[in-house]
């Protein structure tokens, strides 16, 4: 731990940078920060940081070799950072990027240090800013070279949880930060979903934030019980400080994005794998940011559907069913992609499920009970292909499955549009149809195009002339 005698150079003194460096410096690591503003150098420096003004001065602050954190924004202000500082490195020093950079662009720069013997990693850190400064998750990927540097500072900071770190070294180039991208797609899907549960509960129980709030601390008591899920509560009470009522109410039904969640859905698509839940939630925050239009449209079709609806016959307890089994199937998707993508890249002997359970459950905003029943199936089905697979899982789902099937089916009904629920209801029932309709998606296939199909009582490729 001691080998690069504590020392780590952050660039970047965003929110996420100047918590992790009070972070690190809190627990005993010599921390310079580079920031060219005057102002916020002195603001790092009351809080105890040393704080340089070039990139030159930060380089000739640490020993060799010397370990840089990035802390900036994903995208070209990274590049422009690795351009300066990659002519001030020498030959084993260390660069780790801890922003939630695109996993390609890692890959790509990963080449470029490698060329000049610079030890590049690319780090997945989650837990937002309050992670950040008191243990975040990390998902480290890069070099195996420089692990000795690297490590002990990341897993120094990350959190820790009944003696478990908050920390996974995932394997070479980028698949730190597809491990992270992954992680962002569930979290998108699981934020989907209860925000989905909220709109029920709005539009369709007409439940006031008060008792909206107080069904979702029912369902954080139990085997929901999650970081996110206790965020809930805190937002559904939080009082408006600038007029009357409460802040959620005042807020913009329209959801941004900062990429992971867009990265994931390209690479989804790219891969050709399945995972409904993780694309619905990626395209909902899409169909938010058209409000004006929805406006629009909204007197064009009022009420559709609600009115068949009058007494809905929904519970927590069957939200509870629907959360549990829409967000098993979020993990499940998310899995896959990690399977899909490790194979593709050769990375697949590199990292197991069980550590990456382990690090989302440590410090993580995926943090959650659930992953407590998901780890130990994963142990249970080590060479498996999907969580779905597993006796014990199957068992708790086929007893979700009518709350589940009752929630989706209500909410559609009356005409309130439940994307993820439904997609990952959907996603369960294709992933369990032992024979789809692709049989005849291969007919239409051949009858317009000789495509060809395949037969299932012998090999080989066969073409009709149907309409002849
Ligand atoms: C985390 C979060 C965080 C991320 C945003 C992504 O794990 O701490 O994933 O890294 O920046 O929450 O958010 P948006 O794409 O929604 O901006």
């Amino acid at each position: 731990m001691d080998k690069i005698s504590g020392y780590l150079g952050i660039i970047g003194t965003g929110t996420m940078g100047r918590e992790l460096a009070l972070n690190a410096m809190e627990r005993g690591y010599k921390v310079i920060v580079y920031d060219q503003n005057q102002k916020q150098r002195q603001n790092l420096i009351d809080l105890g940081l040393n704080s340089v003004s070039t990139l030159s001065q930060l380089v000739s602050a640490l020993p060799k070799p010397c370990v840089v954190l990035i802390m900036v924004p994903a995208g070209d202000a990274v590049d422009s950072v690795l351009d300066e500082l990659f002519v001030l490195l020498q030959a084993g020093d260390v660069v780790v990027d801890g922003g939630n950079s695109f996993f390609k662009d890692t890959q790509r720069r990963a080449i470029k240090a490698s060329d000049l013997s610079i030890l590049y990693y690319g780090a997945g850190i989650s837990g937002g800013k309050e992670g950040a400064r008191t243990g975040p998750a990390v998902m480290l990927g890069g070099v195996e070279q420089g692990l000795d540097l690297v490590v002990p500072i990341l897993s120094g900071i990350a959190a820790i949880r009944e003696k478990r770190r908050g920390f996974v070294y995932c394997g070479n180039d980028g698949v730190g930060h597809f491990v992270k991208m992954v992680h962002n797609a569930v979290e998108y899907a699981i934020m989907q979903l209860q925000a989905e549960i909220y709109l029920i509960m709005r539009d369709l129980l007409h439940m006031d934030n008060k008792g909206i709030a107080k069904s979702f601390e029912t369902l954080n008591s139990g085997r929901l019980r999650s970081s996110l899920m206790g965020m809930n509560v805190s937002i559904l009470n939080y009082q408006d400080n600038l007029k009357e009522g409460l802040l959620l109410d005042a807020i913009l039904d329209r959801a941004k994005q900062s990429g992971t969640g867009r990265w994931a859905a390209n690479t989804i698509l790219e891969l050709g794998i399945s995972a409904p839940t993780l694309l619905a939630a990626v395209d909902a925050r899409g169909l938010s940011m058209q409000g004006e239009l929805r406006k629009s449209l909204n007197q064009k079709y009022p009420n559709m559907g609600s009115s068949t609806v009058s007494k809905p016959d929904l519970n927590v307890a069957d939200f509870e069913s629907a959360l549990f089994a829409g967000i098993l199937c979020a993990f499940t998707e998310g899995f896959s992609l990690l399977n899909a993508g490790s194979k593709h890249y050769n990375w697949s002997s590199q990292f197991s499920y069980t550590a990456i359970c382990d690090v989302w459950n440590t410090g993580s905003i995926l943090e959650a009970d659930i992953l407590n029943i998901i780890r130990p199936a994963w142990q249970r089905i080590i060479a498996g292909d999907s969580l779905l697979e597993d006796d014990e899982i199957a068992q708790t789902i086929n007893k979700d499955t009518p709350a589940w099937r009752k929630t989706v089916t209500t909410a559609i009904t009356a005409g309130i549009p439940v994307p993820a629920m439904s997609a990952s209801l959907t996603y369960f029932d294709g992933m369990r149809k032992a024979r789809s309709a692709a049989n005849f998606l291969q007919a239409q296939r051949d009858c317009f195009g000789a495509h060809t199909y395949q037969r299932i009582d012998r090999e080989g490729q066969f073409h009709t002339e149907w309409e002849g």
